[in-house]
């Protein structure tokens, strides 16, 4: 009985391992994708082209979000800067953490591979 239990333990350790390494290698471990796609289509649609858009670079003067995703300076860190900082262009949004979170996962999802 002892002996099951124990393997059971470590099956389960070996799982949870794996989904923990495979969500580092995918490099967005913090923020919900699904909720970052819909405060990017509520607050950033008007502007920027949020969904995946292969030709076009820009609407008007804001670049597509995969354009930002794809720009080589553009991590986590880079967008969660320039998402706290005011900008004359855009709207002073108050996202909570969460949401910047989210909406950065969200941008970083159409960087593709
Ligand atoms: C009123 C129009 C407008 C809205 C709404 C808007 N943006 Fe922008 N955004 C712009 C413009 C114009 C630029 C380019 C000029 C600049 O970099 O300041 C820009 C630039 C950016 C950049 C920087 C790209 C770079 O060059 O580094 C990011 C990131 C960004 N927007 C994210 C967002 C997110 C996320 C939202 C929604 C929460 C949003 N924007 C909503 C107009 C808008």
């Amino acid at each position: 009985m002892f002996l099951f239990h124990r393997r059971l333990g470590i099956v389960g350790l070996a799982a949870l391992l794996t989904t923990l390494a495979g969500a580092a290698t995918a490099q967005v471990p913090t923020g919900d994708i699904v909720n970052g796609q819909r405060i990017a289509d509520t607050w950033c649609g008007n502007c920027h082209v949020v969904s995946r858009s292969p030709g076009s670079t820009t609407t008007d003067s804001a670049p597509t979000f995969e354009s930002i995703a794809r720009m080589p300076s553009t991590t986590t860190v880079s967008l969660r800067a320039f998402l706290q900082t005011p900008h004359r262009s855009m709207p002073n949004y108050q996202l909570s953490r969460t949401e910047l979170d989210d909406v950065i996962a969200y941008i970083l999802t159409l960087r593709g591979r």
